[in-house]
């Protein structure tokens, strides 16, 4: 997918995609949300119940405690870019087929460069592998800080995993904010961005 296109053709592409068997079953492609210059990009598995219904990502439950995690680092939800490895529901929330993600794949790697953030944060085990694009396992990585085509990687556990962690919750939350304090820190120490050169010229 060339990303000579913008943002919004990209999603328009997508909202009538076929490419994969979960296009049968979903209300409606779920794209993505957020800032389209965002510096810091979110990506998380796929959609859910609720995702799938308002076709906005990371509004169910796990959406609710990702919005609190980023508050807590003192960051609002509409500053930065959410999205999802694939952009539609698997059917009863089943994890994505290898096929399925490859065949969103395009989409994702299209959003990131188009948005360009300078920091992207995986939430669990298939954002992470689709990004590092290595078969790693989330708890050996989370919270480590990976270059990957020129910008900063920062894995953590999915918001659902702690929602659902059962006697682990409790570690995994606390791994988290570790990780958004990490993230907290690596968004500080970043460079500013140069002007525009317009701006460097002094034409306006
Ligand atoms: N879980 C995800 O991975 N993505 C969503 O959009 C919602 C829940």
């Amino acid at each position: 997918m060339s990303s000579s296109r913008t943002l919004e053709e990209v999603g328009a592409d997508a909202a009538t995609c076929t490419r994969c068997r979960l296009s049968a079953g979903r209300t409606q492609v779920v794209f993505g949300v957020g800032s389209p210059t965002a510096d810091l990009m979110f990506v998380g598995e796929g959609p859910g119940y609720h995702e799938d219904k308002q076709g906005i990502p990371f509004v169910g439950a796990a959406g609710q405690l990702l919005t609190t995690l980023l508050g807590e680092i003192g960051i609002a939800r509409d500053e930065v870019y959410i999205c999802n490895v694939v952009k539609c529901r698997p059917p009863g929330n089943r994890d994505p087929l290898p096929d399925e993600i490859d065949a969103c794949r395009p989409y994702l790697l299209a959003q990131v460069s188009l948005i360009d953030p300078r920091i992207v944060v995986t939430l669990g085990n298939f954002a992470t592998r689709v990004i590092l694009d290595r078969p790693v396992g989330i708890s050996r990585v989370r919270g480590q800080r990976f270059t990957w085509e020129g910008r900063m990687v920062i894995p953590t556990f999915h918001p659902a995993a702690i929602l659902h962690g059962g006697g682990q919750a409790s570690s995994q939350m606390a791994a988290v904010r570790e990780d958004f304090a990490t993230l907290r820190a690596a968004l500080a120490e970043l460079p500013p961005t140069p002007a525009p050169v317009e701006q460097q010229l002094g034409l306006f």
